[in-house]
């Protein structure tokens, strides 16, 4: 009889241990502890207002992290630490574990090469085919990303495709290496909200039928939550709070995330006052003793909040999960 191994042993495909990356001269590092995992088939986002670090997070998942910053933690692909790994292993995830998605399609395509040579091109890299059996398999990914002529879009150049339709080739490059973790940095940020909606059902539909890991990256929390499985939210390069995406929905622990939800138009459902929240995000030139939010936070308590950094700490379990957060007021609500 095979050996049952639950779930929760199981390593996960990718998992953030502690990352810390700093630049020398700046106030505080970008990103100051992340710990954070998606599990094989799991669809999982991480969610902050610009600068907040996200985009740093999502490129340290295939090794990349800026020039001359100091890191601290490890960063795991299928159990390959990418913090001072050779070029072998970082090579080994680019090319077959991992994939990328970035915002904007057209800044990831040569627009004088056309889609065909593209797509073969990365297919060939990573695949080992041949010319015809990259132009095969491109066909296909192509029909799996939904575009309605795929002999046609290999024929054409980027600028004859709209932003959405370049965006599904960007995916179908994504998936042609087979990859297990599928990584989307605001993959519908520069497109239009109907198509925007089509491309997150691209990407959940590859996702579900390949089961892949996926992380989303968005600083919309409601289309992470229409989305993910999981959320993490990041305030100022740190987790501040992580639960499934239905209890973070209904009830946020964190006053940041309490301030996204009310700063955005629900998806669904009337019209609803909008309350942005005050202030602006912490640029790296600043720096806090206490919590980073406490600037903005409406519930905030001098003799508390400004003193020491408040660490992610389990919170009362939702409905659906346990949730942690780093917010001094949890102390009095667990
Ligand atoms: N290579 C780099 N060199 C210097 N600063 C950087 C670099 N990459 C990111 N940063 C800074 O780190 C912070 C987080 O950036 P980023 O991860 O791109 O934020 P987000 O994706 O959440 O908008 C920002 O203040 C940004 O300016
Ligand atoms: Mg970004």
């Amino acid at each position: 009889m095979p050996l049952l191994v639950p779930p929760l042993l199981k390593p996960p495909l990718l998992s953030y241990e502690g990352l810390s990356v700093a630049l020398p001269g700046m106030a505080r590092p970008i990103l100051d502890g992340v710990t954070l995992s998606v599990a094989a088939g799991e669809a999982v986002a991480l969610v902050g207002e610009s600068g907040s670090g996200k985009s740093v997070t999502a490129r340290a998942a295939l090794g990349l992290l800026p020039a001359g910053a100091r890191t601290g933690g490890q960063v795991r692909v299928d159990g390959t630490g990418l913090v001072g790994a050779d070029a072998a292993s970082l090579r080994a995830v680019r090319t077959g574990t991992a994939s990328m998605i970035f915002q904007d399609p057209r800044a990831g395509i040569n627009p004088v090469r056309r889609i065909g040579d593209f797509l073969a091109e990365a297919l060939r890299v990573t695949g080992g085919r041949s010319r015809a059996q990259a132009d095969d398999r491109a066909l296909e990914l192509l029909a799996a990303v939904g575009l309605p002529d795929p002999a046609r879009h290999l024929r054409q150049y980027p600028h004859q495709l709209s932003g959405g339709m370049l965006q599904r080739v960007m995916i179908a490059g994504a998936l042609g290496s087979d990859p297990r973790l599928l990584l989307c940095d605001e993959p519908t940020t520069a497109l239009d909200v109907t198509t925007q909606a089509e491309i997150m059902a691209v990407l959940r539909q590859a996702q579900r039928d390949r089961g892949l890991g996926l992380l989303l990256i968005t600083h919309d929390l409601d289309l992470a939550g229409a989305t993910c499985d999981r959320i993490y939210v990041m305030y100022a390069g740190r987790i501040v709070e992580t639960g499934t995406a239905a209890d973070l929905l209904a009830a946020p622990r964190h006053p940041y995330t309490a301030g996204l939800l009310g700063s955005s138009p629900p998806l669904h459902g009337g019209p609803q006052r909008l309350t942005p929240i005050p202030g602006v995000p912490m640029s790296l030139a600043e720096s806090a003793p206490g919590c980073a939010f406490a600037a903005r936070c409406p519930l905030a308590r001098p003799g508390l909040c400004d003193q020491s950094p408040p660490p992610l700490e389990p919170a009362a379990a939702g409905q659906h999960g346990p949730a942690l957060v780093a917010c001094h007021l949890n102390e009095e609500k667990r």
